[in-house]
C-alpha cells in the first residue's frame, strides 16, 4: 500500500519537470477527474489543463476554473464544450485540441456510471454507459495518440475498475449487452471494466512509450451512485438508505482522492520516469517494470492480475479489438 503520507511527500517533490504540461481531462467537470484537476493546479506548476465537458455542466466549471488560476497564475485552465457521450463530438473536440497542441502529457478519462435505469441508447445507437465508460474513452486514446507520442512520458489514465477484471467479464457473444439478461449494473461495470483492460492492454504492446493506466478508484463519494436511475425506484431507495452513507463513511475524501491521482499521473513508481520514488516499483500486466498498461488498485498498488490478463489476451483481444475498431472507424 502506498500510504496517503508517501502520496504527499511524492507530490510535495513535484517540478516543472515532472507535472504533466499539457493535460486533457475528459470527465473534470465533477468527480474523481475534477479533485484531481485541483491538486495538480495546486501544485503551483506552469501547467496547460484542458477541461472537456458538456454544456450543462459549462457554468460551475468556469467558475472552478477561474479559482483555479487564483490559486496558481501560472496554471492555464482551458474549457472545451463538447457532448463526449456522442463519438463524432469526440473526434470534434479532438480536432480541437489537436490544432492548439503538438504533444500531450497527460489523457485523464473518468467519464461515466454504472447502467442502474432502463437502457438508453445514444442518437449514435450505443448504450450511453457504456460509450462514457468505453467507446469514447477508446476513442479519445486513439485520436490522440499522435499528440501522446511526442511526450517524454506520456500517460493515459482511464479511471474505472483496473485490477477487478475476471476471465468471464466480458460477454463475448453480445458486446453491447443488448440481450436484457445481460445488462445491467453489475454486468455492465464488469464487462466495461475488462473491455478498458483488453484494449489498453494491446494498445499498451503497440505503443511502448506511452505509460497506460486502468486504475480502480475504490469508494469515493462523487455522487456516481446517484446517476442515471429512476426517482423512487428501488435502486434509488437502496443509494440513499445505504450505498451512499456507507461510501461517505469509508470512502477516500474528495482530496486525498485527488492527491492519490497526482500521484499516479507523476510518480516514477509506474514506468519509472516521474517524480523519483523510492518504494515498491510498480509492475504492469506483462508482470514487469518499465512502460505498459498498469492496473492500479485504490491504494496506488499496481495489481497486475497477470493470470487473467494473459487469458483474456488469449481468448478475448481479437473480439474486442475488431469489434471495438469496427465502431470507432467511423469516427476516425
Ligand atoms: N466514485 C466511486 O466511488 C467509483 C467507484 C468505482 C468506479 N467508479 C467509476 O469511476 C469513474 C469516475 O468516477 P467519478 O465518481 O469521478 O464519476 P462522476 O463524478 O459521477 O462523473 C464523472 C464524469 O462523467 C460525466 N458524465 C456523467 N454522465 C454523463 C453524460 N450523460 N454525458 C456526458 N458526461 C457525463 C460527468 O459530467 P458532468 O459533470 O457534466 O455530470 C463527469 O465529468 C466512473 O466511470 C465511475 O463509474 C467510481
Amino acid at each position: 500500500m502506498v500510504t496517503y503520507s508517501q502520496v504527499k511527500a511524492s507530490n510535495a517533490l513535484i517540478t516543472e519537470a515532472t507535472a504533466p504540461r499539457v493535460s486533457i481531462f475528459v470527465g473534470g467537470t465533477s468527480g474523481v477527474g475534477n479533485y484531481t484537476v485541483r491538486a495538480l493546479v495546486s501544485t503551483g506548476a506552469s501547467v496547460r489543463v484542458y477541461i472537456v465537458g458538456r454544456k450543462s455542466s459549462e457554468a460551475r466549471t468556469r467558475a472552478f476554473i477561474e479559482e483555479l488560476h487564483s490559486i496558481n497564475s501560472k496554471a492555464d485552465v482551458v474549457w472545451i464544450g463538447g457532448e463526449v457521450s456522442l463519438l463524432a463530438e469526440v473526434t470534434r473536440v479532438c480536432g480541437i485540441i489537436k490544432e492548439k497542441e503538438s504533444r500531450i502529457d497527460l489523457l485523464f478519462l473518468t467519464t461515466g456510471y454504472a447502467p442502474v435505469g432502463v437502457r438508453e441508447d445514444t442518437a449514435e445507437g450505443i448504450e450511453i454507459t457504456q460509450t462514457l465508460e468505453y467507446y469514447s474513452r477508446m476513442l479519445f486514446i486513439v485520436q490522440l495518440l499522435p499528440l501522446l507520442r511526442e511526450a517524454e512520458n506520456p500517460r493515459v489514465i482511464s479511471v474505472l475498475g483496473g485490477g477487478l477484471e475476471r476471465t468471464s467479464s466480458i460477454i463475448l457473444d453480445d458486446m453491447e449487452l443488448r440481450k436484457p439478461s445481460n445488462f445491467g449494473p453489475f454486468n455492465g461495470q464488469i464487462h466495461c471494466s475488462a473491455m478498458n483492460t483488453v484494449f489498453m492492454d494491446r494498445l499498451a504492446r503497440e505503443h511502448p512509450e506511452i505509460t497506460f493506466f486502468h486504475s480502480w478508484p475504490g469508494w469515493v463519494n462523487t455522487g456516481n451512485v446517484n446517476r442515471g436511475y429512476e426517482p423512487n425506484s428501488k435502486w434509488a431507495w437502496f443509494v440513499w438508505l445505504f450505498l451512499e452513507r456507507i461510501i461517505e463513511l469509508f470512502g477516500f475524501s474528495h482530496e486525498e482522492s485527488g492527491q492519490r491521482y497526482l500521484f499516479q499521473c507523476t510518480s516514477a513508481a509506474y514506468g519509472g520516469q516521474g517524480t523519483p520514488w523510492n518504494g515498491k516499483t510498480g509492475v504492469n500486466t506483462m508482470n514487469e517494470t518499465g512502460k505498459g498498461l498498469f492496473l492500479v488498485n485504490n491504494k496506488c498498488d499496481c495489481t497486475p492480475n497477470s493470470k487473467v490478463v494473459a487469458e483474456l489476451r488469449q481468448k478475448a483481444e481479437g473480439k474486442v479489438w475488431n469489434y471495438t475498431q469496427e465502431i470507432l472507424k467511423r469516427y476516425l
